[in-house]
């Protein structure tokens, strides 16, 4: 160790030492790489020393530091031979000096001698790179002048034969520049001469060479690998300036409507394109946009009505955001998705049924919210009512009435109105209006019968229902209420409100009193049905009351004089033959009818085989032959019946006198007058007279049959027999006491005839014929010698056969009648 440190201290020193005596000390300068066994040079005699002693002295090379042996000596001659292989980069680097210290060590005695051996170097080195290829990135938005400098190339040699420079291969992008650093050494440094473009050539090889200064030259190469890195310098670019799209309304969900599609130059996340609406808010909704294929569709309800079209705008962005944009514009084609609707804008309800035709009712209006033809509306009605539409201003219509309504035959109306639009298939939607008929009182109460007619027995309990009137009125509630009353009128000269009354409500009609047939027949009323409309309507029916008949009245015997004294003496001639006339019962009944017809019967007689009565006309005829031998006094007890149920009957008595002259009776001073009435005498005159007369009047009779006629006769003739007015049953007589006939009555009365078909009958009434009984009494006989003038020739004069079969009665008045045929008895007197 202490000779260690002390060949360091040496060596320190001898750096002096060698540079001081660098003539003196033995040093030899070699090139490296020297083959084995070279001779560097003899030692020996460098040193001064005997060669051949060398060997004796066990002469050896030696290092200092080093243990390898790079020399040795030859023992024989004394030189220095390269023993190992000498490389100057290995032993010394980059050292500018390579020196080798050896040492000569001599033995016996030992001398040590010191001596250097300069390694020279030699271009035994080529450049050379780290690696074989080089990795550059470049983006290509670099710029031109830009420098990126290279890795430099190492060359183990040194001095001249290390890197001396480099050359860069001809390209288009870049020039090397070479630069020294501060130790000398060169790298090259790339400049951008032209512009990258990643889009153009992304990738560029260049081939850099570096050589060194040595001789020969050696060079070493490297590959550049130029990557172009990609600058987003390219934005999107869509297919298309603008999108367009049309599309049907209604199209469903996911419909695609377009894609659209942008494309960008760039690479990676640069040339990524994400599609998206631009400032879309609500629009989203309607359609999506597929942010990577651009494909955009249809996730909202797309309605015509409400947007007819869509403006969007698009985006495309790359990856670090560089964006175009793009317009976007579907159109919505109209489909008929709406049927038109129909709006009531008024209506007047319920009209009036008197309302015009023409007027207006009600504003209908149509709307469709599609458009073009597909908003094209025509609106009807149905058929079968009374209403059109007139169409108005646009879209509106009127509703119009056809015909006047009549509420009482359509009280409501449901109008339907269709609309229907032009849309292919058609749209149509319909609306019912209601309308109702308000009623008028246009209908007055109608009786269901144009006459009513009641049938009432006589003698009928007051308030007894008669018949009933109806009359309907099919107006609305009391336009249509129908209220009953008589009409004020009289009958037989008392209001009619006496005889009936009418249930105001009802219609039942009553009799308010009892009813004589005897008195009236029949009457009229009028009854009135009045509806409570304001105005009211009204109408009026006849209602005719028949009044039947009930056997009520027993049969009246005019003739003779029920009182039956025998101052009533019928004078029968004795030469009167068998059948001869010889008297008449004359009765009435004031019934009608089977309850009028009147049969007669002798119940009585003093020789019952004498006379007989005709059963039915009262007349009253011998039976044979008068003989000496009967009695000169028959009586006669007739008692007539009439045929009602049960029959009413009433007698008489007939005094017959068998005579030839009245003088010779001389009974007839013992008759025994039971009344002192001063008329008897007159009565039996007058039963004289009539007999005497009969077959005067059968005479005047045949003669007028032919001129008889229906008009005003002044009076009747009948010479047969003559019966007081006084006797006329009380019915014949006015009840108003004036004792004049009303001219209002007709009835039929049935006198004593012979039979049915010879019944006489009174078939006009007393119209004109009003004769006051007492101006009849005072008639005077010229008047009397007139009248039977009058009854000669007139045709006026009613024709009066009271025994022929087939008389007839024209004109008469019973009671002139009786009254005239009363007086010549009288006057005869
Ligand atoms: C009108 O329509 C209503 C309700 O739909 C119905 O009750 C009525 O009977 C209809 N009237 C007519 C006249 O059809
Ligand atoms: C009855 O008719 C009148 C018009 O004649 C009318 O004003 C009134 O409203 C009607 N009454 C009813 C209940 O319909
Ligand atoms: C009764 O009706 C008739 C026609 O029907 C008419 O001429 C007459 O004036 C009416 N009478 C009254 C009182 O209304």
């Amino acid at each position: 160790m202490g000779y260690s440190r002390c060949v360091r201290c040496d060596s320190i020193l001898l750096l002096f030492v060698t540079l001081h005596s660098i003539q003196g000390d033995v040093s030899y300068s070699i090139p490296e790489e020297m083959k084995r066994g070279s001779v560097i040079g003899n030692i020996a005699k460098d040193f001064g020393l005997d060669a051949g002693r060398l060997s004796t002295r066990r002469a050896r090379i030696d290092t200092e530091d080093n243990n390898v042996q790079y020399c040795s000596v030859n023992l024989n001659t004394g030189d220095l031979i390269v023993q190992e292989r000498i490389d100057r980069e290995g032993l010394c680097g980059k050292k500018a000096s390579c020196v080798l210290k050896q040492e000569l060590v001599l033995e016996n005695p030992l001398e040590l001698h010191r001596f250097n051996i300069r390694v020279q170097d030699i271009n035994d080195n080529s450049p050379q790179f780290k690696e074989d290829s080089l990795k550059l990135e470049i983006h290509e938005s670099a710029v031109k002048g830009a420098r990126f400098p290279l890795d430099e190339a190492h060359d183990e040699d040194i001095g001249e034969n290390s890197v001396q420079g480099y050359i860069l291969q001809q390209n288009d992008h870049f020039t090397l520049n070479i630069k020294t650093k501060g130790n000398g050494r060169k790298y090259g440094e790339l400049i951008l001469d032209k512009e990258l473009d990643r889009e153009d050539k992304n990738e560029i090889m260049l081939l850099l060479s570096a050589f060194d200064g040595g001789s020969p030259q050696r060079s070493g190469t490297v590959v550049i690998h130029v990557t172009v890195l990609d600058a987003n310098d390219n934005e999107p670019v869509f297919s298309q300036n603008m999108y367009k799209a049309s599309l049907p309304e209604n199209s469903p969900l996911d419909t695609i409507v377009l894609t659209v599609s942008a494309t960008d130059a760039d690479e990676g996340v640069n040339g990524d394109v994400t599609y998206a609406f631009d400032h879309v808010s609500d629009k989203k909704q309607i359609f999506s946009l597929d942010s990577k294929t651009g494909e955009v569709k249809v996730v909202g309800p797309i309605d015509y009505e409400k947007e007819s079209s869509y403006e969007m705008q698009i985006s495309a962005k790359d990856g670090l955001g560089l964006a175009s944009y793009v317009s976007l514009i579907i159109e919505i084609v109209d489909v008929n998705d709406n049927a038109p609707v129909v709006n009531l804008k008024s209506l007047t309800n319920p009209i009036p049924e008197n309302v015009s035709p023409g007027t207006e009712v009600g504003i209908i209006n149509v709307q469709d919210r599609d458009s073009e033809n597909n908003k094209q509306v025509r609106c009807s009605i149905q058929q079968g009512v009374p209403f059109k539409l007139v169409p108005s201003i646009k879209n509106y219509y009127s509703l119009v009435t056809t015909e006047q309504p009549d509420r009482e035959l359509v009280s409501d109306y449901n109008i339907t109105i269709t609309a229907t639009d032009e849309g292919s298939p058609p749209l149509s939607s319909s609306k019912t209006v209601q309308l109702s008929v308000a009623d008028i009182n246009d209908n007055p109460p109608v009786f269901e019968e144009q006459s009513y007619s009641a049938y009432v027995t006589e003698n009928n309990k007051p308030g007894s229902t008669l018949c009933s009137v109806t009359a309907r009125d099919p107006d609305w509630r009391q336009n249509g209420t129908v209220i009953y009353s008589l009409l004020p009128g009289e009958v037989n000269g008392a209001p009619v409100s006496s005889y009936l009354s009418v249930n105001g409500d009802t219609g039942v009609i009553h009799a308010v009193r009892s009813f004589d047939y005897e008195q009236f027949r029949s009457f009229k009323v009028h009854v009135m049905a009045r509806d409570n409309g304001s105005p009211p309507l009204s109408s009026n029916v006849t209602v005719s009351v028949f009044i039947s008949d009930v056997n009520d009245n027993s049969p009246q015997i005019l003739y003779p004089t029920p009182e039956g004294n025998s101052f009533m003496t019928e004078l029968v001639p004795k030469a009167a033959h068998g059948g001869s006339l010889v008297s008449k019962v004359i009765a009435v009944d004031a019934d009608s009818g089977q309850n009028a017809w009147l049969s007669y019967q002798i119940v009585k007689s003093t020789d019952p085989g004498l006379f007989t009565i005709g059963l039915h006309s009262g007349e009253i005829r011998t039976q044979r032959d008068i003989s000496e031998s009967d009695n000169m006094k028959q009586n006669l007890i007739v008692s007539v019946k009439d045929n009602g149920q049960p029959p009413l009957s009433a007698t008489c008595a007939m005094y017959l006198l068998i005579s030839d002259n009245l003088a010779e009776v001389p009974e007839l001073k013992d008759i025994s007058y039971e009344e002192k009435n001063s008329k008897l005498t007159s009565y039996l005159i007058i039963a004289l007279v009539s007999v005497s007369t009969i077959f005067l009047t059968f005479i005047i009779i045949v003669m007028g049959v032919r001129f008889c006629r229906r008009r005003k006769p002044r009076l009747l003739f009948d010479g047969a027999v003559a019966i007081p007015s006084a006797y006329l049953p009380p019915n014949y007589a006015d009840v108003d006491g004036t004792g004049t006939l009303r001219s209002t009555y007709n009835y039929d009365a049935y006198l004593t005839t012979g039979s049915r078909t010879s019944d006489f009958k009174f078939v006009s009434s007393y119209n004109d014929n009003t004769l006051p009984a007492d101006e009849t009494l005072k008639k005077s006989p010229t008047d009397f010698a007139d009248m039977f003038g009058d009854s000669d020739g007139s045709p006026e004069v009613g024709t009066y056969s009271m025994f022929s079969s087939n008389f007839e009665f024209c004109k008469e008045d019973i009671v002139t009648f009786f009254s005239i045929y009363f007086l010549p008895s009288i006057f005869y007197v």
